[in-house]
Order: structure tokens, then C-alpha cells, then sequence
């Protein structure tokens, strides 16, 4: 199994009105003028109000932006209100889903369980999507020194049985760094990488090597080319910096 194609995914959460759709025309323009290409997939993972303008947006000219959606129901339908189905998602185009995120893990705000996040693991395959898979300690986890108990039985119990390097990606996103302009140090993350890699591979055979494990948490253009030159790491999962398309590139362009 080769090393993964990096991927550089931009999880807009609850952010991101109509007008914001120009961020994503600027992205494929700019992706279509960039000489070097980067070397790496990118998407963009906006609010379901504009999934599908936005897969219009990307789906113009050959833009190589993909475009997933964020959280979904396992079921596939039925009397869910307010709730979405990733058959749901994937009609409006959305080819990726971002399942277990600790704003959905966090047990004040929505309190998914493992079991939870690999029944929606699940959905996203039963509906042709790939799931990206969030993991992460927190700050007390960490200074507890369970960081790697922590995140190995995330990546134990949330895996469904089934995973290839096709339809699932990893991220690795300690709770503490999302949104704080914390980062670990280069040696904590490639600890972390390095646990989940070995646990992919026990897990999934020779498939785990081709799993893509990306970084999440803080990555902004003046650290993604050190953070994803880690070991393992094979791309990054980006809040706050993917919202306008100028800082994204920045990080991007770690692949350029
Ligand atoms: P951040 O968020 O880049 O704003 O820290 C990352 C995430 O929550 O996926």
C-alpha cells in the first residue's frame, strides 16, 4: 500500500451563509491558476443550507474542491425532526462526512457515544460517502496522561468492521487545541499519529497503511507546513482558517 494522498479539508461548522459561496468560487480559481499544484485533495465541508450551491460552485470548470457535509442521522429515514440523513446529504452532493467531532462528542452539547459515531460511520458508507472519523483528548485527558487510551478506544469503538482506505479518514483533533491557537508540539502529534497508524493496522491489515490520519486543531498557514510534515500525518482537518479562501490556501500550500 502506497503512502495516502494528503487531504485538506476545511469543516466549515455552523458558519457560512449564501454569500459565503464566493470562498469557494476564490478556492477553485485559485486551485486552477496554481503552478505548482498543490499535492494534496481539498474539500470543503459547509452548512447543509448550501450544500448544494456549493457542489454547483465546485462542480464548475473542473474546481478540485470535493464538497462533504457535516454530522448526519444513522438512520435513512423517518420521524427524525430536525434531523438529516446521509442519503439525504449525499443526494445534495456531498461526497464526505464529518462524524464524531468533539462539539458532538462533548458530553455538555450532544453527547455522541463511539457507538453512536459508528452507526453514522456506517450511514455515510450505506449512502457511498467517506466518513471522517474525529478523534480526540481532552485538556484534562491530556494533563492526566491519557491521551493515547483516550484516542486509541475513540479509534477502536467508533470504527465499523468494513473500514478501507477508500471510505474512511481519521483526524485526530485534541479538544484543546480546536479553536484555541494551541497546538501540540511536532513530537505529541507524531505520538498520537503513530498510535492510531498501528491501530489501523491491527485493525484493517495492510489497508490501514493507506488510511489518511490527518491533524485538526489550530492548523493555520504559519504552522500546517511544520505540522504536516509529522510523520503519519497525512493532511489536516481546519476550522477557523478555512472560512475565507486566502487562509486556506496558505495551508494548502504546505503541499505545494
Ligand atoms: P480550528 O477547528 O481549526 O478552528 O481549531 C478545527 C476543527 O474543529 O475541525
Amino acid at each position: 500500500m502506497t503512502k495516502p494522498q494528503p487531504l485538506v479539508s476545511g469543516n466549515w461548522k455552523m458558519n457560512g451563509l449564501e454569500d459565503s459561496l464566493k470562498e469557494i468560487k476564490a478556492l477553485c480559481k485559485a486551485l486552477k491558476k496554481a503552478d505548482p499544484k498543490p499535492d494534496c485533495d481539498v474539500m470543503i465541508c459547509p452548512p447543509t443550507t448550501i450544500l448544494s450551491e456549493a457542489v454547483k460552485k465546485a462542480g464548475k470548470k473542473s474546481c478540485d474542491v470535493a464538497i462533504g457535509a457535516q454530522n448526519c442521522h444513522d438512520q435513512i429515514s423517518g420521524a427524525y425532526t430536525g434531523d438529516i440523513s446521509a442519503e439525504m446529504l449525499a443526494e445534495a452532493g456531498a461526497t464526505a462526512l464529518i462524524l464524531g467531532h468533539s462539539e458532538r462528542r462533548d458530553k455538555e452539547a450532544y453527547a455522541e457515544s463511539d457507538a453512536a459515531v459508528r452507526a453514522k460511520a456506517e450511514a455515510a458508507w450505506r449512502a457511498g460517502m467517506m466518513a471522517i472519523i474525529c478523534v480526540g483528548e481532552t485538556e484534562a485527558e491530556r494533563r492526566g496522561g491519557e491521551t493515547l487510551d483516550v484516542v486509541g478506544g475513540q479509534v477502536r469503538g467508533s470504527l465499523p468492521e468494513g473500514a478501507t482506505a477508500a471510505n474512511t479518514v481519521i483526524a485526530y483533533e485534541p479538544v484543546w487545541a480546536i479553536g484555541s491557537g494551541l497546538t501540540p508540539t511536532v513530537d505529541d502529534v507524531a505520538e498520537v499519529h503513530a498510535l492510531v497508524r498501528n491501530l489501523l493496522n491491527e485493525l484493517m491489515g495492510e489497508e490501514g497503511a493507506g488510511v489518511r490520519i490527518l491533524y485538526g486543531g489550530s492548523v493555520k498557514p504559519v504552522n500546517a507546513k511544520e505540522l504536516m510534515s509529522v510523520a503519519n500525518v497525512d493532511g489536516a482537518l481546519v476550522g477557523g482558517a478555512s472560512l475565507k479562501a486566502e487562509d486556506f490556501l496558505g495551508i494548502i500550500a504546505a503541499y505545494a
